[in-house]
């Protein structure tokens, strides 16, 4: 097989045309329809390895120690915390089980970093018993909890070392993602206000034998378009470090500023024209971690030198938190068409695929945008608009905004003639999407299979059976 064809979506060496056909990595997709059945995600190891060399890339043009934190909400599915782990970065959790299955796959307590709004107090314990690298409370009051678990596991005769904890600060930066992803503003539910750090940090150093604060964190949102919100942020996080060390001599070890490094959801841009401008330009960015790095140390720097306290920045280690930027392009959804049907009235032809929106959740949430294509013949031209629709039994569970709001395109444009039978793909799918499905309607969630770097492939989720949708019910 050669690779014929070079569509604006294609990646060359991973996603490809070869005999009109969709190749992940050299790997047909409808054998893996074939073998694996549909819907089915296709997640590449390459692609992940590639897309964390790029992050230690632009670790190593700035020159400056940068702890990698995997945000394993994006994708938490073991084998790929596998990858990641023998990619040698290190990883963020959001919850006990994330917790549970950084450790399970065999993350170091030390690589890791616990962040979250609402922790309970086994959750802390978990945390703090592990002796994890940092808790990144989230109030004031959280700060207690924290020692509260230390105490409480003593009591209990457990050797527990003084608990690491950063603080999460939210200063008010907008970006221009979408709100319901932006972290930073006094309206987001996320992290103590800029006007009670101190307080906050005064607080963190009362009982040095329980905990220590080490860390400054800030996440703005998920893919933030632009580069200046992270400078801000950071800019942001060094002021308060300087001041917190003028007023206490505590000196921080890091500064954590978050994820959001964006994705290109629209490489292909055949029906960008159809998406509102600010849409566009937010799921369009191409932002390059190392002008994030670069851009945020030099108003760093401008700052630091202003105040004198150049020597502080040289200390400090910069955590990021990527998750969407390692996974979203590793991963794609291959859906079958099961049905077909048309509207005289308005001359659509509608394609009912078997992919809904409980196993692509940002598709209605956000009304995300997922590129299309036809995955059986990759290589046709794309010459007529469908209205495609899934298999879930609302209305809302469409390719295209049901609210008229114009965020996603009205029509999806593929090959003339697509009919039952026809595999499509979605691309960019492999963040946020299957870390957050659900069984709506009885439907077993899909299998996950993963593009080994040998060119194997390897079922990385087992299909659900009709068993497992009541494995949980009782009482019956
Ligand atoms: C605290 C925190 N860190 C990191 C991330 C990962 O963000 P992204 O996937 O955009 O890199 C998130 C997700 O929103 C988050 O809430």
């Amino acid at each position: 097989m050669i690779a014929t064809l070079c569509p604006a979506w294609s990646i060359p060496g991973y996603l490809e045309v070869r005999d009109d056909h969709l190749t992940v990595n050299g790997v047909d997709t409808l054998e893996l329809v074939k073998e694996f059945n549909s819907p089915l995600f296709v997640f590449s190891e390459n692609r992940i390895r590639d897309n964390i060399s790029r992050l230690q890339r632009a670790a190593e043009a700035v020159d400056r120690p940068i702890k990698f934190c995997y945000a394993s909400k994006a994708n938490s599915n073991m084998a790929i915390l596998r990858v990641v782990l023998d990619s040698g970065i290190d990883i963020e959790v959001n919850s006990g089980g994330e917790l549970f299955k950084a450790l399970r796959v065999g993350f170091r307590p030390d690589q890791i970093i616990f962040n979250g709004t609402s922790k309970s107090d086994d959750e802390i314990d978990d945390a703090v018993r592990a002796g994890i690298y940092a808790i990144n409370v989230d109030s004031i009051y959280e700060i207690e909890l924290v020692e509260q678990s230390v105490e409480r596991l003593r009591a209990r005769g457990e050797q527990v070392p003084a608990a690491r904890i950063t603080l999460r600060l939210v200063p008010e930066i907008g970006t221009r993602s979408h709100l319901g992803l932006q972290t930073a503003l006094l309206t987001s539910k996320f992290g103590i206000s800029s006007s009670e750090v101190l307080a906050a940090f005064r607080r963190g150093l009362e009982r040095p034998d329980l905990i220590k604060v080490c860390g400054i964190h800030i996440h703005v949102g998920s893919q933030t378009p632009d580069v200046e919100p992270f400078a801000e942020a950071f800019r942001s996080m060094w002021e308060h470090l300087v001041t917190i060390h003028r007023e206490t001599g505590h000196t921080l070890e890091h500064i954590n500023l978050g994820g959001g490094i964006p994705v290109n959801y629209l490489r292909d841009r055949s029906q960008a024209d159809q998406l509102p401008e600010h849409e566009r330009d937010m799921l369009g960015a191409e932002l390059e971690p190392t002008d994030v790095l670069r851009e945020a140390l030099r108003v760093a720097r401008d700052s630091a030198r202003a105040a004198d306290a150049e020597h502080l920045l040289d200390q400090v280690t910069i955590l990021l938190e990527p998750g969407r930027s390692v996974i979203a392009d590793a991963g794609l959804v291959l859906t079958t068409v099961r049905n077909i049907k048309s509207r005289p009235e308005t001359g659509d032809v509608w394609l009912l695929t078997d992919a809904g929106y409980n196993i692509m959740l940002s598709m209605n949430n956000y009304k995300w945008y997922y590129h299309l294509i036809s995955a059986s013949r990759a290589g046709a031209p794309y010459a007529r608009d469908y209205k495609v629709a899934g298999p879930l039994c609302d209305s809302g569970d469409v390719y295209f905004d049901i609210e008229r709001e114009g965020r996603l395109p009205d029509y999806r444009r593929l090959p003339e003639n697509v009919g039952p039978g026809e595999v499509l793909a979605l691309l960019n799918c492999g963040a946020y999407s299957l870390a957050q499905m659900f069984h709506y309607n009885g439907r077993p969630l899909p299998a996950a299979v993963l593009v080994r770097k040998d060119g194997s492939v390897t079922l990385i989720r087992r299909r659900d059976t009709y068993e497992d949708l009541i494995t949980h019910d009782l009482g019956f």
